[in-house]
């Protein structure tokens, strides 16, 4: 037998369909890759009637052969031997027509949007940087630790929580004092959606040297931006014995090893991207543009990159034309102001043309658990900034003595009660540790080359969006 006699079948949605007098074309996708196949259905062997149901969205089953193709665009299409409809799509009232819908309309049609090319290509990328995640961690033998979802403490203690609760919400019941009675709450505490796996990282570490966690985490700040979500998903690996050099070179080596990982495994893919991207920029002025995805890709594994305290960015920032002339939306004056993307952006795009890592920031402005420095005012953090997308990684070490780390809990007034557990692994074998968050939507964002951070994921949550 020849092998084009060998009859396959194959299922998948009908991207397009067209046709002349003797012949139909109908492009199957399937999902396992941005190429349709091309099926070509003899009208002398399967009447047209039979194709009367196929439009833009049905769903298919196909047997055939597969034979070289004379077309151009592919190298081979399917003969088709017999054709099932199995689920239509009625062209009136399918949304995804075969021309470019926006962005905005297929969050819309979030339910359907994982059938377009882009959504497609997006989700297969997801999903292989999830188990390249998985990977770079198992081949360094590191841990996977399943953090909670649902905790009693706040992590970064900034108070962005979601709550969780079986009470009734219109008969709340209260104490003698008038305070919410959380005691006859499901858990007899108050509850909330964990803003980090962090915490509970540490006490694995504390005893399996090397973890991490990749999770869901929840941040109930209102920040309508494109680089925020109140649901995302964060990678925390945390080291016994590391400090913050180590941590550097850990996130570092990691985002490396996760962008070639995408250009190894995920090619087509990121061709696809390109090629959207440079349509999209094509709508810009040239100076907003901005490289060509797979150059970009490759440009950020082939630099090391740049590793300045705060307090030179500061200065750097401070002594910027773009400062003097008034550009920043928040003018740099004075050490010990918060970073704003635009300030993280103008240091990675403009100043070092690099991803610059931030050590040494003001105590004031970073959580209670960073190790502090020995000058009373700046604590061992470390943020990994990246061009297009400013902070994609935020991390420190951390404070391992425990009357330093209680004296910060008391001067920034997080309830003990929560912490007594936290605090007791600086009692018992406490050694020097140092961890991060990697955000894997601002990963995927950088990858993708996508503009909005509700398209790296499939079911964005955001203030007043909860469809799906
Ligand atoms: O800088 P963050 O808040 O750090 C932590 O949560 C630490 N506990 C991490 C650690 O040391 N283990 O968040 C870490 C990263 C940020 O750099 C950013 O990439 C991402 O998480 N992130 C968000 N991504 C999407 N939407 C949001 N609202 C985000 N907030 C933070
Ligand atoms: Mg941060």
């Amino acid at each position: 037998m020849q092998e084009s006699d060998i009859e396959i079948n194959v299922k998948g949605w009908v991207r397009t369909k067209r046709g002349s007098k003797n012949v139909a074309f109908i492009a199957l996708n399937d999902g396992s890759t941005i190429h349709n196949l091309q099926l070509v259905v003899d009208l002398e062997k399967i009447p047209e009637s039979a194709l009367a149901h196929i439009h833009t969205g049905a769903a298919l089953s196909v047997d055939g052969v597969l034979v070289p193709s004379a077309g151009s665009g592919q190298k081979v299409e399917m003969s088709v031997n017999r054709i099932e409809v199995l689920g239509t799509a009625h062209p009136d009232e399918y949304p995804l027509q075969p021309k470019k819908h926006s962005l905005e309309f297929l969050r819309e049609k979030a339910h359907l949007r994982f059938r377009t090319n882009t959504f497609g290509a997006i989700t297969r990328l997801r999903h292989a940087m999830t188990f390249a995640v998985h990977k770079f961690f198992n081949d360094k033998g590191f841990y996977n630790i399943h953090s909670p979802i649902i905790t009693g403490s706040d992590a970064e203690g900034a108070g962005e929580m979601f709550h969780v609760t079986t009470m009734k919400l219109d008969a709340i019941p209260k104490t003698a004092e008038g305070r919410i009675d959380f005691k006859q709450d499901f858990f007899g505490k108050e509850a909330n959606l964990t803003v980090s796996g962090q915490l509970e990282a540490e006490l694995a570490a504390l005893a399996l040297s090397k973890v991490y966690t990749f999770g869901p985490t929840f941040r109930a700040e209102n920040s309508n931006t494109s680089r925020h979500l109140a649901e995302f998903w964060m990678i925390e690996p945390e080291v016994a014995f590391f400090d913050i050099n180590d941590d550097m070179d850990l996130a570092e080596e990691m985002l490396k090893y996760l962008i070639n990982y995408a250009l190894e495994h995920c090619a087509d893919d990121l061709a696809f991207l390109s090629k959207r991207q440079e349509e999209e920029e094509k709508t810009k002025k040239a100076e907003e543009r901005s490289m060509e995805l797979i150059e970009k890709l490759k440009f950020v594994l082939d630099q090391p990159f740049e590793r300045i305290t705060y307090t030179e960015a500061i200065d750097i920032l401070r002594d910027s034309k773009q400062n003097k002339k008034g550009k920043f939306q928040y003018p740099i004056d004075a050490w010990g102001a918060d970073l704003q993307s635009e300030h993280e952006r103008y240091l990675v795009e403009k100043h070092f043309k690099k991803p610059v890592i931030l050590t040494d920031y003001p105590r004031d402005i970073k959580a209670f658990y960073m190790k502090q420095n020995d000058d009373g005012k700046t604590v061992r953090a470390m943020d990994v900034l990246f061009p297009g997308i400013g902070e994609i990684i935020g991390g420190s070490q951390r404070e391992e003595v425990y009357d330093k780390l209680l004296s910060r809990i008391k001067e920034m007034d997080i309830p003990m009660e929560s912490m007594w557990w936290y605090l007791e692994t600086r009692k018992f074998g406490t050694v020097p540790h140092a961890g991060f968050g990697l955000g894997f939507e601002r990963l995927m964002l950088f990858l993708t080359g996508m503009g909005n951070i509700r398209d790296v994921i499939p079911f964005p949550r955001t203030p007043f969006n909860l469809e799906f």
